[in-house]
């Protein structure tokens, strides 16, 4: 972190990337289950695992943690630390969105920063060679994202009109009586939707020079998921690069075992 040497091919000092990195980080985890950015992954807390990988890069000059307004004093005992190891700069989030946090950290972005990125503090699997690719970008267009291909065949259904249907284990049922089985939630089907085109988008999220605090005083990032999707609301031109399947968001209790399993892999140079 803190100040890029670059050099152009003559020796001379070419342009230089000081990137300020906001990593919201003040959800709740509801679908989690609780506190995720703290759980333990390889010997460290998520959280940490996602600033690492930043701190690694030449292009980073700041990182702010947005940590959640509510046991905002608990994040930052448990995290101080840490990020003050690290150089990290530390904020409060908002209370119920994830973009009130962002317009929140926004105010604590370095004067002289070219760049502002914004990575979700559950993503910690990042690769080297997609933050190469993203920062590349980054470098010569204003508004790139990494996205990665939709696999499946997508689906939009109806879950007002999902029916309840419960799996049956006679014998089970006969000693236990069937209203105690399990039940499953059946979506019926609306539509199929045509995926050519789509692509599903992911973190870090990188603009040039102020363009995300222009996009927040307009109040343009009201109500947005991603931040992306609030420049592109000013006309600005979004590119996608490819992302990596790899950089699972931690959302619900199994994908901590997941992320576990691919940082393995990234760590041994495997992945
Ligand atoms: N986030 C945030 N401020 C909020 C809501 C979310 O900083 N008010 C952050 C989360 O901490 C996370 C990222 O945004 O790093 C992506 O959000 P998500 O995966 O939805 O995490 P949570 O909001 O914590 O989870 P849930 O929606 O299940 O409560
Ligand atoms: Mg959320």
């Amino acid at each position: 972190m803190a100040g890029a040497i670059a050099c152009g091919i003559d020796g001379t000092p070419a342009f230089i990337m000081k990137v300020s990195i906001i990593i919201p980080a003040a959800g709740s985890g509801e679908r989690f289950g609780g506190d995720k950015l703290s759980r333990d992954l390889h010997g460290r807390p998520v959280l940490v695992r996602t600033i690492e990988a930043f701190t690694r890069r030449d292009e980073v000059a700041q990182i702010i943690v947005a940590g959640p307004p509510d046991g905002f004093e608990l994040f930052a005992d448990r995290f101080g630390p840490v990020l003050g190891f690290h150089g990290v700069d530390l904020v409060q989030g908002g209370r119920a969105d994830r973009w009130e946090t962002v317009s929140l950290a926004l105010q604590a972005v370095n004067e002289d920063a070219t760049h502002v990125g914004v990575h979700d503090a559950a993503r910690p699997c990042l690769s080297e060679a997609m933050l190469d690719r993203i920062f590349e970008a980054a470098d010569r267009l204003d508004a790139v994202i990494p996205g990665v291909d939709i696999s499946s065949t997508v689906k939009e259904v109806d879950r007002k009109r999902s029916q309840d249907v419960a799996v049956t284990d006679a014998l089970a049922d006969a000693i236990l009586g069937s209203e105690t089985a399990d039940r499953l939630e059946a979506m019926p089907v609306t539509r199929t939707v045509p995926r050519d085109g789509l692509i599903l988008a992911q973190t870090p999220q990188i603009f040039r020079g102020d363009l995300l605090s222009r996009v927040a005083a307009k109040g343009m990032m009201d109500g947005v998921s991603d931040d992306a999707s609030a420049v592109e609301q000013l006309g600005v031109d979004v590119h996608v690069v490819p992302g990596d399947p790899c950089n699972i968001k931690i959302t619900q209790p199994e994908d901590l075992a997941l992320a576990a399993a691919i940082l393995s892999g990234l760590r041994s140079g495997g992945l």
